[in-house]
C-alpha cells in the first residue's frame, strides 16, 4: 500500500462565510512540496472521509519562491507552499500537515488572501523611482559597490507578506505600514534618484502609521523568506524620520 500524507485545510468559500476545516490524503511522493500536495488534491477533490468535494482554492505563480504568492500557514508558521518540502515538514510533525490562510489579509477562498493591504502600503511610501519621460538622458548617478551591496538584499522583497502576518503592530485597530513598506521606502530614499522625493515619502514614513508605530518586536525579520535584514531599515527609517522632523522645524 502506497504511503499517505495526511493534510488538514482550513477552507473558506468567500469573504463573508465562514471556516471549516477539511482533511485530505495524499499519495506521498519523493520531493513533494507543498504546491505539488495542494495539485494532486485539486485533481482528485475527495476527502479522507471518502466524501466529494471541491479543488482547494491557492495562489502559485513562480514556483520557486520568487513571486510570493502562495505564502499561506503551514503547521502554523507562515512561508511560501511551493519551498515547504513535504519531506521536512513530516520529519517535524508526521501525522497531519496543517494548512491555513495568512490571518492579517481577508481570505478571498481558501488559501488565497487579498494582499491589497502591502500594495497600498507601498502606494502610500512612494515606493518607486520617479521618471518623467521615456527618452535617453544619459547615465544615472553612480553607486559604489558598498551602496550597491547594502541596498540590495532590500530589492529581493517579493510583496510575500510574511512580515505582515507576523509583525503584532498590525491589526486591525492600527493603521501601521508595516515592515515591508517601511524597507521598501528606505530603499528608494537611499536612490540616488528615488532620493528626489524623500520628502514626500516621509511624511508616509514617519507620519501616522509610520515608523513611530513599530514596537521593536522584531518578529517580522524572524520570518522573511528572503532575509531582509528589516530590522536594519527600520532603524534607518527611524533616524531619517528625526532629520525629517528637524528640517521640517527648522524649515529647511
Ligand atoms: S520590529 Fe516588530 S513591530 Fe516593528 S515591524 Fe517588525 S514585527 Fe512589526
Ligand atoms: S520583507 Fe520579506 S517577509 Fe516582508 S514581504 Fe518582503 S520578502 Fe516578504
Ligand atoms: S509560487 Fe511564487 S513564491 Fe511560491
Amino acid at each position: 500500500m502506497s504511503r499517505k500524507i495526511n493534510v488538514a485545510i482550513k477552507r473558506q468559500y468567500d469573504q463573508s462565510s465562514g471556516s471549516q476545516w477539511e482533511k485530505f490524503s495524499v499519495d506521498y511522493e519523493p520531493g513533494m512540496n507543498m504546491t505539488t500536495v495542494l495539485q494532486r488534491i485539486a485533481a482528485q477533490p475527495v476527502t479522507s472521509e471518502g466524501k466529494d468535494s471541491t479543488p482547494v482554492a491557492y495562489d502559485a505563480c513562480c514556483l520557486e519562491e520568487v513571486c510570493g504568492a502562495c505564502s499561506m500557514l503551514i503547521n502554523g508558521k507562515v512561508r511560501q507552499a511551493c519551498s515547504a518540502l513535504v519531506d521536512n515538514l513530516l520529519e517535524d510533525k508526521p501525522d497531519q500537515i496543517t494548512l491555513e490562510p495568512m490571518s492579517k489579509f481577508p481570505v478571498v477562498r481558501d488559501l488565497v488572501v487579498d494582499r491589497s493591504f502591502m500594495y497600498n502600503a507601498l502606494k502610500k511610501v512612494r515606493a518607486w523611482v520617479p521618471v518623467d519621460g521615456y527618452f535617453d538622458r544619459g547615465a544615472g548617478p553612480k553607486m559604489s559597490p558598498h551602496e550597491q551591496e547594502d541596498m540590495y538584499p532590500l530589492t529581493t522583497c517579493m510583496t510575500c507578506g510574511c512580515c505582515v502576518e507576523a509583525c503584532p503592530q498590525i491589526n486591525e485597530r492600527s493603521n501601521f505600514i508595516g515592515p515591508q513598506a517601511i524597507s521598501q521606502g528606505v530603499l528608494f530614499n537611499e536612490h540616488p534618484v528615488g532620493k528626489f522625493e524623500e520628502d514626500e515619502r516621509m511624511e508616509a514614513l514617519a507620519g501616522a502609521g509610520g515608523i513611530a508605530d513599530c514596537g521593536n518586536a522584531q518578529n517580522c525579520v524572524k520570518v522573511c523568506p528572503k532575509n531582509i535584514p528589516l530590522t536594519r531599515s527600520i532603524a534607518k527609517a527611524g533616524k531619517m524620520a528625526t532629520k525629517h522632523a528637524f528640517k521640517r522645524f527648522f524649515g529647511s
